[in-house]
């Protein structure tokens, strides 16, 4: 797949940088640039040449500052139902990926911009980047799954909190939310950290990498005995593959393991 006029996309040691191109309204998504989005994750899970992604927002100023409120001005009850849902849709194939996807954050990441972040395995930010979900300034509500994914990720009384103030956060503060991984110092640290990452994912079996994101999954939207369940199921699976051979002979035989995700 080739860059489009909203996204760049390039791959590098393995890496797919999915880098979001419209710097000049803060890198917000529009609706091709959702449909842009969609088709580059399905291309990169497809894809035997990628093995992790990095999104990221072109610039200094915004990862993401929300959906295109230019757009949003437009839905009607249905319509918007539509668009939530068709959000929602593309951001669960992000956090469904059976690769790893980390955010980079590089500013703003505010409404679907923090949603977007949430959906991807990790979030690594820099210093100066801000978090918020202030949708309640507009009248309306996070629809790309922002109301579920906040309040898995820092909990419930936090998430109400910025919800309904709709306080832009600073990366210290989303750091000890534990809304992100990481905070580095600058913009030259920021993809080093996330390749860092991807690297040492990238020395593990993929399926069993591919078993633990859909096992965490479950155990945010499974909870409980079903949640149980999926693990012992995607745990054995892992059990069927040469990788988990290789793995555990290497361990035994006191070597590196050589993985084939098979
Ligand atoms: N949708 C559409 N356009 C957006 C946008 C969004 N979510 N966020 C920023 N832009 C556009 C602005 O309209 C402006 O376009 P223009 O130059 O054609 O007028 C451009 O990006 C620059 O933004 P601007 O507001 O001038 O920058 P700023 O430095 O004054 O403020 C923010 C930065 C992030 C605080 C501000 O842009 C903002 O509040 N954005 C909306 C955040 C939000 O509510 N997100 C949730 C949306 S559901």
């Amino acid at each position: 797949m080739k860059s489009t006029s909203n996204i760049h996309l390039e791959i590098k040691n393995s890496t797919l940088y999915l880098t979001i191109t419209r710097e000049d309204k803060l890198n917000a998504l529009n609706s091709s640039t959702m449909k842009d989005i969609d088709q580059a994750i399905t291309y990169a899970a497809k894809n035997k040449e990628v093995k992790g992604i990095i999104i990221t927002g072109q610039g200094s100023k915004a990862f993401v500052a929300g959906a295109d409120i230019s757009e949003i001005t437009k839905l009607t009850l249905q319509k918007g139902k539509k668009f939530a849902q068709d959000g929602q849709k593309i951001f669960s194939k992000i956090e469904n990926c059976s690769k790893p996807i980390i955010a980079a954050v590089n500013g703003f990441a505010l409404g679907g911009g923090c949603e977007l972040a949430m959906a991807c395995h990790m979030r690594v930010a820099v210093k100066t980047a801000k978090f918020g979900q202030p949708e309640v300034n507009l009248g309306i509500i996070p629809g790309y799954g922002g109301t579920q994914r906040l309040t898995h990720l820092i909990g419930k009384g936090k998430a109400l909190e910025l919800m309904m103030t709709a306080e832009i956060i600073d990366a210290q503060q989303a750091l000890d939310y534990r809304l992100v991984n990481y905070v580095v110092e600058n913009h030259e640290n920021l993809l080093t950290k996330c390749e860092e990452l991807l690297h040492k994912i990238y020395e593990k079996g993929p399926i069993a990498i591919a078993q633990v994101i859909t096992s965490v999954n479950a155990a945010v939207y499974q909870s409980g005995v079903k949640g149980y369940q999926v693990e012992a199921t995607t745990f054995s699976k892992c059990m069927t593959s040469k990788d988990m051979k290789e793995g555990t002979s290497a361990f035994l035989e006191k070597r590196k393991p050589s993985f084939k995700g098979k």
